[in-house]
């Protein structure tokens, strides 16, 4: 399909044929790894900015690489040493790069909504690269074509996500495009760490992490606990939460033999998942850092003209 969006802004309005563009364009894409030249010219003349108001080192990173490998010029701004320090508004300062010509703005904010805002306002393409507890969309997206490369279908394939689905826009932008695939999803973590209207979503709820949960599970997806939730009272402590929930080798046990571990990092290493299962063979966690690149190579292609530029992905 030819692709109309002008923004990317979450998964819960992606549609079916928009998503398989996406990852079957990303597919292609994946095949740079294996070039020892990783650079094609689509995007030459483009210029992308990556707009960060919160830290990240995958999302930050790996649209700077697939920007680069287009051909695309990419500027990183940081909220901490931009003019936003000195009181600048986030539309006042998409004003500006977009003054200077730029193409697309990657923004990662913490205030649900602000990449929709800014879409309203300005005529580059807006990329959500995580905004709040609202939606990471590329990081679904990366985690459906880690999927997408291991299973036949997601048709009635069983998800288990554990963790902070509240404050996780992992998990929001997860459970949107999974359950769109036809997967099936259980969320499980303490119940003040649980979103009211979950059930309005599709997904099953669960506050105990039995056997039975990890037994039926094809894919268990770890979140990462956000400490900075700690002191709010939202959990008793690190380490009954890492009894409670965290996935350990004596869990593992009770998996399918060719179950699935994801989690999108940055991880607590023996908190939410020990060391061993996060490198164990199980893992996919940096299968899912690689594909990061080849999404984000996707979606810019398609959000920033590459596909006018008649440029042969076979
Ligand atoms: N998964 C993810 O968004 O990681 P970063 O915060 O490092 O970008």
């Amino acid at each position: 399909m030819a692709w109309q969006r002008k923004d990317l802004l979450g998964l819960a309005d992606l549609s079916v044929d928009e998503t398989e563009t996406l990852l079957k364009s990303a597919q292609a894409f994946k095949h740079v790894f294996e070039r020892s030249v990783k650079k094609f010219p689509t995007l030459r003349g483009k210029t992308i900015v990556n707009l960060f108001y919160e830290p990240s080192t995958r999302t930050r990173s790996s649209f700077e690489i697939a920007g680069k490998w287009l051909s695309a010029d990419v500027i990183n701004v940081s909220a901490s040493t931009s003019s936003v320090a000195k009181g600048e508004s986030l539309k006042d300062t998409a004003k500006t790069l977009e003054a200077m010509g730029v193409d697309a703005i990657v923004l990662r904010h913490s205030a649900p909504g602000t990449p929709h805002y800014l879409a309203n306002s300005c005529n580059a393409a807006i990329i959500n690269a995580g905004d709040g507890a609202h939606e990471h969309p590329t990081q679904a997206l990366l985690d459906l074509l880690t999927l997408k490369e291991k299973w036949d279908s997601f048709q009635d394939k069983e998800v288990l996500i554990i963790g902070d689905i509240r404050h996780s826009r992992v998990a929001k932008s997860n459970i949107y495009g999974l359950t769109r695939l036809g997967a099936n999803i259980t969320v499980c973590g303490p119940a003040t760490l649980m979103p009211p209207g979950l059930d309005k979503l599709g997904v099953r709820v669960k506050e105990r992490l039995d056997d039975e949960l990890l037994q039926a599970a094809d894919l268990v997806y770890v979140l990462r606990i956000q400490r900075e939730r700690q002191e709010q009272g939202l959990f008793p402590s690190l380490r009954e939460y890492s009894r409670l929930y965290g996935l350990n080798a004596a869990r593992m046990e009770q998996t399918k033999p060719d179950v699935i571990v994801m989690h999108p990092g940055p991880a607590n290493l023996g908190v939410e998942i020990t060391t061993q299962v996060a490198y164990s063979r199980a893992s996919s966690i940096q299968e899912q850092v690689t594909n990061g690149v080849a999404v984000r190579m996707a979606v810019l292609y398609h959000l920033v003209g590459g596909e006018r530029q008649d440029v042969d992905l076979n």
